[in-house]
């Protein structure tokens, strides 16, 4: 259900979780300093209670009382990248953030996001946990549609239109003396070495610093996607603007090859569309670059398969 801003306020305000739209996806918004709000936004999600929760806050001085420390090269990444899709992970200060946000870490993510509308209720409600507002495990939503999808007609939507980034944002933790990405997202390892002078390591789920919810399985479908050729003509394919494929196979475009923001972008509206369609599985044309954001589309394609 839509809801104006000003009644998303109010029910922030009271304590109520809205899905707010972002530049990345929708997330499923509720102060930061409410237990019981928090609390319902992990039900709702079906989320894991020890997967933590990014705080988005409007301006970057409102998360000085709760770092105990702001690492090197810490400005030069809020300056770049702020309003924007880069969440950063620092040591939290001791009490200062509700146990359950952290889930218990000793460290909490931050992210300033880009969009005018969400801007606008943080200003007026203050720092938002906002988790994406997907079931867990699903794809994240796009448009206020896949929100209701997952969560029903009644719940409440700001609706911000489509989110021009459609990929999370790319988080990254001081580990070690350097900053490495413990999720691939809306920003490419290649752009945050453009500021920080140095590429920052991918990490990998078997590493020891790597963000909790990348253990499990995300951004998947019902169907099946698969990526090596069974068959002549699979019944569906995800594939580019520029490729021939079989006329009998149902093709579902990602975008152009000249540019990868378009296929993050439709990402998970095509991988939505799969289940809405009822397809039963899907081959993947893989064969794009592994460079820049490509690298994140890549890594949700084989995550949303169930590989990694
Ligand atoms: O683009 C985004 O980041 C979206 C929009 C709504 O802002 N939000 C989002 O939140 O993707 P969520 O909850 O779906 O994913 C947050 C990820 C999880 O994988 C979680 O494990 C990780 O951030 N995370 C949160 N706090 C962390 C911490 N203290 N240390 C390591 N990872 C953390
Ligand atoms: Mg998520």
């Amino acid at each position: 259900m839509k809801v104006t801003l000003s009644q998303a306020i109010e029910q922030l305000k009271s304590n109520s979780v809205v899905a707010l739209p972002t530049e990345t996806v929708y997330g499923l918004a509720a102060r930061f300093d409410s237990d019981s709000a928090v609390q319902q936004v992990f039900n709702l999600k079906k989320r894991p209670q020890d997967n933590p929760l990014i705080i988005h806050v409007e301006d970057q001085s409102q998360i000085k009382p709760f770092a105990s420390y702001f690492p090197s090269d810490f400005e030069q990444l809020a300056k770049a990248f702020w309003p924007g899709p880069l969440t950063v992970i620092l040591p939290v200060k001791a009490n200062a953030i509700l146990p359950i946000v952290c889930a218990g870490l000793e460290t909490v993510a931050f992210r300033v996001p880009a969009h005018p509308l969400t801007l606008q209720v943080l200003n007026a409600v203050g720092p938002l946990v906002m988790p994406s507002a997907n079931l867990s495990g699903s794809p994240s939503s796009t448009n206020p549609e896949h929100v209701e999808h997952d969560f029903g007609k009644d719940f409440p939507v700001l609706d911000g239109g489509v989110c021009a980034k459609g990929l999370e944002s790319t988080i990254v933790h001081f580990y070690e003396g350097r900053w490495v990405i413990v999720r691939q997202g809306s920003i490419s390892a290649e752009v945050i070495e453009s500021v920080l002078g140095y590429r920052p390591v991918i990490m990998q789920k078997s590493d020891r610093v790597i963000a909790p919810g990348q253990h499990y399985r995300h951004y998947a479908p019902c169907a099946k996607l698969v990526f090596e050729r069974r068959c002549d003509e699979p019944p569906y394919i995800l594939g580019f603007r520029e490729r021939d494929y079989p006329t009998g196979s149902r093709v579902l475009l990602l975008g152009s090859l000249a540019n990868p923001e378009e296929t993050a972008e439709n990402l998970y509206r095509v991988l939505r569309q799969l289940d809405e369609e009822g397809a039963e599985w899907a081959w993947v044309d893989l064969d794009f670059p592994q460079d820049g954001l490509w690298a994140t589309i890549r890594e949700r394609l084989q995550r949303a398969a169930g590989i990694h």
